[in-house]
């Protein structure tokens, strides 16, 4: 063997040892041989996933040290084609049994690291299906409607239909039909919002009464639930837009025991059966007689407390007999059928049921609020 040769392989040797004790930490991740057989008992490397993975990734770098394009073996590989041509297939072998030697242990480390990693990755994905299962946060209907609901439930349940009408009015709907002339203090446009085009925002539910009569004919019985506007400026009490329920009944023969009746039923059932009311004269356009409802209080049963400001009395809203003008507005002949009116606030009335110090929240949707009810 010529001097050159054999200083080749020398350094490829040297390499070779170099490359056993880089390899020495991975060595207990090869296979054993037990009775002449290759065995690997890969739950004994005792590596995290994580672990695991570095090593792996531990062994692919020194996998490109050994044997990667820039490593010092790949540089003597070179060198073969300027060897002798009698000594070329000699030196060509010994260095691709170095390099075997090498690889061969890497791909056995590898194989088995894998498979560790395969198995740990299924054991912390693996399901149990036995636990219960994750329940998604319900969430619930608005207070106002959950008031809403309740309300309506108990005049269907008294034969009323719910009928709905339109938030934008006309002039006729919002004042004329209603028995509100023109040059009616009731008409000052501090009453609600007005477009340009001459329509408005209705003011109040009661604009659904002449509505309902055009479409549904005598006898009739509706409420109209619905959002009602208004020039307010927000505070603890008023807010520019609000909910209120209207009630219209048009029967023959109708008169104002009739109307007692119903608004005390309906309180009676809203807040139980002790509920006591009162009536107290009052004016509206659109009524005649009108009056003004109240109910004994649902927290102190009329003894007086802070939610009845002492009284004993909450107020449920206006009513009155609906005036013979209004029956006329709808084509109704006032000789042959009578009818009454009642309109309540419904934001009013769910402040009072859940003592809310400023009815302001049931409209800033702030979940932290909503969710209490
Ligand atoms: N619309 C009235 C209001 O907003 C309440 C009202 C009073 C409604 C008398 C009626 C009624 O139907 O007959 O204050």
């Amino acid at each position: 063997m010529s001097s050159e040769v054999a200083g080749y392989r020398a350094q490829a040797d040297s390499i070779r040892e170099a490359f056993e004790r880089k390899f020495e930490r991975f060595a207990r991740f090869l296979n054993k041989r037990i009775n002449g057989e290759n065995v690997v008992d890969v739950t004994e490397f005792n590596l995290s996933l994580e672990e695991a993975q570095a090593e792996l990734r531990a062994l692919s770098d020194l996998e490109t040290w050994y044997v990667g394009r820039k490593s010092q073996l790949s540089a003597l590989k070179k060198l073969i084609g300027k060897v002798s041509p009698e000594e070329r297939s000699g030196f060509g072998q010994y260095l691709l049994l170095t390099q075997i030697a090498g690889t061969d242990k890497i791909a056995e480390v590898e194989s088995n690291l894998q498979s560790y990693i395969w198995k740990k990755r299924s054991e912390r994905e693996r399901v149990d299906v036995t636990l219960p299962g994750r329940r998604p946060r319900r969430g619930h209907l608005h207070p106002i409607t959950q008031l809403r609901q309740r309300i309506e439930d108990i005049f269907v349940s008294m034969g009323y239909a719910v009928e709905d009408g339109p938030e934008v009015e006309t002039d006729f709907y919002n004042f004329t039909a209603l028995n509100i002339p023109e040059l009616h203090p009731a008409r000052s446009p501090q009453d609600t919002f007005y477009t340009t085009g001459g329509l408005s925002l209705r003011s109040q539910t009661s604009t659904v009464q002449v509505h309902a009569m055009q479409r549904r004919r005598p006898p009739l019985r509706v409420i109209a639930p619905g959002r009602v506007f208004r020039r307010d400026t927000p505070d603890a009490t008023h807010n520019p837009m609000f909910f209120q329920v209207e009630g219209l009944l048009v029967e023959r023969g109708v008169q104002m025991g009739h109307l007692k009746g119903t608004l005390s039923e309906f309180v009676r059932r809203l807040f139980g059966a002790g509920t006591r009311t009162r009536f107290r004269p009052s004016y509206f356009p659109f009524t005649e007689p009108s009056m003004e409802a109240d109910y004994s209080c649902f927290k102190c049963n009329g003894a007086g407390c802070r939610l009845c400001k002492g009284s004993g009395w909450i107020e449920l809203g206006g009513s009155g007999m609906v005036h013979p003008n209004v029956l006329r507005a709808a084509r109704i002949n006032p000789d042959e059928f009578s009818g009454f009116a009642f309109g309540l606030g419904i934001d009013r009335m769910c402040g009072l049921m859940y003592e809310l110090d400023d009815i302001r929240l049931l409209f800033e949707n702030d979940v932290r609020f909503l969710e209490q009810f």
